[in-house]
């Protein structure tokens, strides 16, 4: 399994690669019943909505009519998987391939899914105080494999307030510990050994296949590399970028290399136009190279579907060298608006949020949906 990181911006530089793991036929599950539940992921994700991974396992299951099975189904902006995690349980794909450029979600997953037993240990051994969460917010690794990476990863995910990895969050329940959350509140070690063992379930029935620390671009680049025997109809990318606006209050790697904490106004300035960047990146790659099928999923905002460089046109345009070297068609981009529901933690009432998708899987797959809860 490999933990390396591999070009693009912010992403570091290039160490050894381990073999890629081969791809194998998928086996019954051991827990075919965690498969069925409402939520899979050990993660709390901000961002995340069980929703929008139904309606992509609904997705996905009618193109599979016109098109097949999916061989792949890889997500490059894992985080917590959720998606993944589902369709690889329904066995609505063969197997799934997540990665994530920030090394403590990439860890993360790899420690889930090959050391199973000893993170599920690990984690009943974890006391959970605020102590333990100081710590954990101030420890580094000396090595970037190193195991105990998941455990910050896991206790700081269920411990801080939204689940933010990120450095201002704080914890749940605040420093005096006095409201009805406590820090442990989402804590539930039975749900998540079951949860973790069902990971590693998907990892030795080969519906996981790897796990990869790398910036989105060169995921994709090397899935093609290593995976050339895949059809380019059967391969779906599943992509959920950070937020257009918020992320770097999120995520520990938003599109901003900052990470929302520039030290001056200037440098601000500079990191805000660098993750617009990385957005207009993101949006040229999928609308002119890429080679597989995929699915987007965005905060809405009115300058995705109206902006040309982002997400305004209605069909691939790839170059006639990209056509001809690299197979690149000229598929054409559905859309649809979702309404997502959701419950904030404290909160009676519920809130709602607008999300779009955007994919090149056939537009006859695309559900006629109003939201998605
Ligand atoms: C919106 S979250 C994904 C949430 C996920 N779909 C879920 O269900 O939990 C975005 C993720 O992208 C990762 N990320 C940010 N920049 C990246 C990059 N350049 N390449 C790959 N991953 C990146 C972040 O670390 C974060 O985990």
């Amino acid at each position: 399994m490999s933990t390396t990181i591999r070009s693009g911006s912010g992403a570091g530089a290039e160490v050894a690669q381990p073999p890629p793991r081969k791809l194998a036929e998928p086996k019954p599950l051991s827990d075919p019943v965690t498969a069925m539940m409402r939520y899979q992921s050990p993660l709390r994700y901000p961002g995340a909505k069980a929703g929008i991974g139904k309606l992509i396992n609904e997705i996905v299951k009618s193109a599979a009519k016109p098109l097949g099975r999916p061989s792949l189904f890889v997500e490059p902006f894992a985080g917590g998987a959720a998606t993944s995690l589902r369709l690889a349980g329904l066995g609505t794909v063969d197997r799934v391939l997540l990665a994530d450029a920030d090394p403590l979600v990439a860890n993360f997953w790899t420690a889930v899914a090959q050391d199973t037993s000893w993170l599920v240990d690990r984690m009943w051994d974890e006391p959970i105080t605020l102590e333990r969460w100081d710590y954990w917010r101030r420890w580094c690794p000396s090595r970037q494999d190193d195991r105990e990476l998941a455990v910050k990863c896991l206790f700081l995910n269920r411990t801080t307030f939204s689940g933010i990895l990120h450095g201002r969050a704080g914890p749940i329940g605040g420093r005096a510990q006095t409201s009805g959350y406590p820090l442990d509140c989402r804590f539930n070690r039975p749900e998540l050994q079951k949860r973790l063992e069902f990971v590693g379930d998907l990892y030795r029935t080969n519906r996981l296949l790897d796990v990869w620390c790398k910036d989105w671009e060169a995921t994709l680049a090397d899935v093609a590399e290593w995976y050339p025997q895949l059809l380019p109809d059967r391969v779906v990318a599943y992509l959920d970028p950070p937020y257009l606006e918020k992320s770097a209050k999120l995520y520990g790697r938003s599109f901003d290399p900052a990470g929302g904490y520039a030290p001056s106004p200037e440098s601000a300035k500079h990191a805000r136009w660098l993750h617009a960047c990385e957005h207009l990146r993101l949006a040229e790659y999928l609308r002119r190279k890429a080679r597989y099928r995929w699915i987007l999923s965005y905060d809405y905002h009115d300058r995705l579907l109206q902006s040309p460089s982002l997400y305004r046109a209605r069909r691939m345009t790839p170059s006639s060298e990209d056509k001809d070297l690299l197979g690149v068609r000229e598929w054409r981009i559905s859309r649809r608006m979702l309404t997502m529901r959701y419950t904030a933690a404290g909160a009676s009432t519920r809130s709602s949020t607008r999300e779009v998708l955007l994919t090149t899987l056939p537009p006859s797959t695309l559900p006629v949906v109003q939201s998605a809860d």
